[in-house]
């Protein structure tokens, strides 16, 4: 991630944007679970050779794949008036977001940094639900949710980190994917000290289910 500013001098204008860059070769995505690309569609063509070989054309598309779809990912999810960083543009292998943090360049703690006092908790608590419902109702979980892909600016909560999207339908694993957000998000606050009843996974993992047009079992 690098910080940028975009300005307009003669209009005395800035704005702080947060750059994100996929590199190739040291991504996580070579050694991650293949599971987020099933039900993607793929074509057979030189570009796709040349990423199973891995050369560095290859895996310079694997890095830019990534980026778009993380770009299409937020724009999607800001359209449906989620709380993710508004994505500017895509160029290449890099993103170009929202930044969220102070205007001093000061960046938003994750969630995983904080020690919330209980009607923080709560609130934030409230939040994570609201904003999984949202990503429920257009048939989506985050992927890779957890209290590090999780910020915290000015007691409002942001979901970041999103090239992997699960289509909880159309992907195969989808409902796993589900499980292991909803898992991952309760233990975090169970972990803070929300009371179990409320921070309860089979109880969020019933509603998101419910929201997606999904009930368990099925
Ligand atoms: N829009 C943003 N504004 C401010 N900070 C951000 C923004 N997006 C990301 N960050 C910071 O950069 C870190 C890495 O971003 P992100 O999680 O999207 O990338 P990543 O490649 O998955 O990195 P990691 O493996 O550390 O999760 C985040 O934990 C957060 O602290
Ligand atoms: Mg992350």
């Amino acid at each position: 991630m690098f910080l940028l500013e975009r300005a307009l001098p003669a209009a005395g204008r800035a704005f702080l944007m947060a750059a994100k860059r996929y590199r190739d070769g040291a991504h996580r995505l070579f050694h991650r679970d293949a599971g987020y690309l099933e039900g993607r569609r793929v074509r057979a063509s030189r570009e796709m050779r040349a990423m199973r070989r891995r050369s560095d054309f290859g895996r310079n598309l694997i890095a830019q794949q990534w980026a778009v779809a993380e770009f299409a990912a937020l724009s999607r999810l800001w359209a449906a008036g989620a709380p993710v960083p508004y994505p500017i543009q895509r160029v290449g292998t890099e993103l170009l977001l929202e930044f969220i943090g102070d205007a001093d360049g000061e960046a938003a703690p994750r969630l995983v940094q904080l020690r919330p006092g209980r009607r923080e908790l709560h609130d934030l608590w409230r939040q994570l639900v609201d904003a999984t419902v949202l990503l429920a109702r257009g048939g989506y979980t985050h992927g890779d949710l957890s209290a590090y892909n999780l910020l915290v600016h000015g007691g409002e909560l942001v979901l970041i980190d999103l090239p992997q999207l699960v289509d909880v339908v159309g992907n195969p694993q989808g409902l796993a994917f589900l499980q292991r957000d909803v898992q991952a998000v309760c233990a975090w606050f169970r972990s803070r000290g929300l009371p179990d009843d409320v921070a309860d996974p089979d109880g969020l993992l019933e509603l998101l289910l419910g929201e997606a047009g999904l009930r368990s079992g099925a």
